[in-house]
């Protein structure tokens, strides 16, 4: 056998025991418990709410690799419609990194994806996981950041409505995101959120250790500050993540007027893979918080 040499090799040339592509299964919600000690050994914030959710929104690209009998690694991959997909989720159980598994997972999704007829596939990219994005081609596009708020005070006084479905839909399928995000949004839309004279809207949800605040749309700083005291009235006595693109000044602007600090920072990767494809862009100056790095 050729001795694996890291950052050396690419994939395909890796000779070392990769696992069998058959024992890439689909995940489903029997798995969540097991996915959920996967997410605690990363230290990240999802629920099993959240597995939940990306099984409903993507139950045929949900992947899992079992070994030794337990679940050992997980990449899920949401679809857009044709024209754009997100991955996330890609965990591997500490005792079984640097065995490929990622990498495996990796080819196995973006296969699938190729053959969905997904034009662009993008992902929020961990240092950790980056390595292994470059050599599938995928190419930084913007750096991304969570930032935290702990539990604390909060502003007296707010104004805003209650979340408004319909509203909410209109507003978002004005394409700040490039596309459609419809289900994903009348899916996180049941945790809460809020809307604003047509001019924007923010949803959050729980989380493990904080609930989350975001995706957020607003028109500008003015009507994205509003839609946040809602959302910290909302959320009081918790702490609360906001992950935002450092990009959007008024997004970090408020961020730090409002008590959040950062504190990781990842990249935003985008791999093409139908070439000629039209590029998928958000109007980050629009968006003031990302659905998550599992959402985009
Ligand atoms: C990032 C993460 C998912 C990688 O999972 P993994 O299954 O260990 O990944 P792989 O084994 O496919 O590849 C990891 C490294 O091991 C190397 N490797 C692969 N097979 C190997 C083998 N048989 N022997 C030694 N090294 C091997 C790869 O080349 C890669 O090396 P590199 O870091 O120099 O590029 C995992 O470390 C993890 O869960 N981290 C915490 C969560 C996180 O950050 N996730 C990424 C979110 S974007």
């Amino acid at each position: 056998m050729v001795p694996f040499t890291p950052g050396r090799l690419k994939p395909d040339q890796v000779e070392c025991p990769l696992p069998d592509p058959l024992s890439i299964r689909l995940l489903n919600y029997s798995d969540i418990p097991a996915a959920m000690r996967l997410k605690e050994a990363a230290g990240w914030n999802q629920t099993e709410a959240d597995w939940r959710r990306l099984l409903a929104l993507a139950p045929d690209a949900c992947f899992g690799i079992d070994c030794d009998g337990v679940l050992a690694a997980t990449m899920t991959a949401i679809s857009y419609a044709d024209d754009l997909a997100w991955i996330g989720m890609v965990l591997t159980a500490p005792e079984f990194r640097n065995r490929g598994f990622a990498r495996a997972l990796m080819r196995h999704t973006l296969d699938h994806l190729r053959c969905s007829g997904v034009s662009w596939v993008k992902l929020d990219a961990t240092e950790m996981g980056a390595r292994i994005y470059s050599d599938f081609n995928f190419q930084f596009e913007c750096a991304v950041e969570r930032w935290l708020r702990p539990a604390g005070e909060i502003p007296a006084t707010v104004s805003g409505c209650p979340g408004q479905p319909l509203e909410i839909a209109s507003i978002a399928s004005r394409d700040t995101f490039g596309i459609s995000r419809r289900l994903l949004l009348d899916a996180l839309l049941r945790s809460g959120g809020v809307s604003l004279n047509g001019s924007g809207f923010a949803l959050w949800r729980p989380g493990s250790f904080a609930h989350q605040f975001g995706p957020c749309v607003a028109t500008g700083a003015d009507i994205a500050e509003r839609l946040l005291r809602v959302a910290l009235h909302a959320n009081a006595g918790r702490p609360l993540v906001w992950d935002l693109a450092p990009q959007n000044a008024g997004a970090v602007q408020l961020a730090s007027q409002y008590g959040f600090q950062p504190t990781r920072r990842l990249s935003r990767m985008a791999c093409v893979l139908r070439p000629g494809a039209p590029p998928v862009q958000a109007a980050m100056d629009s968006i003031f918080a990302l659905a998550g790095f599992e959402y985009g």
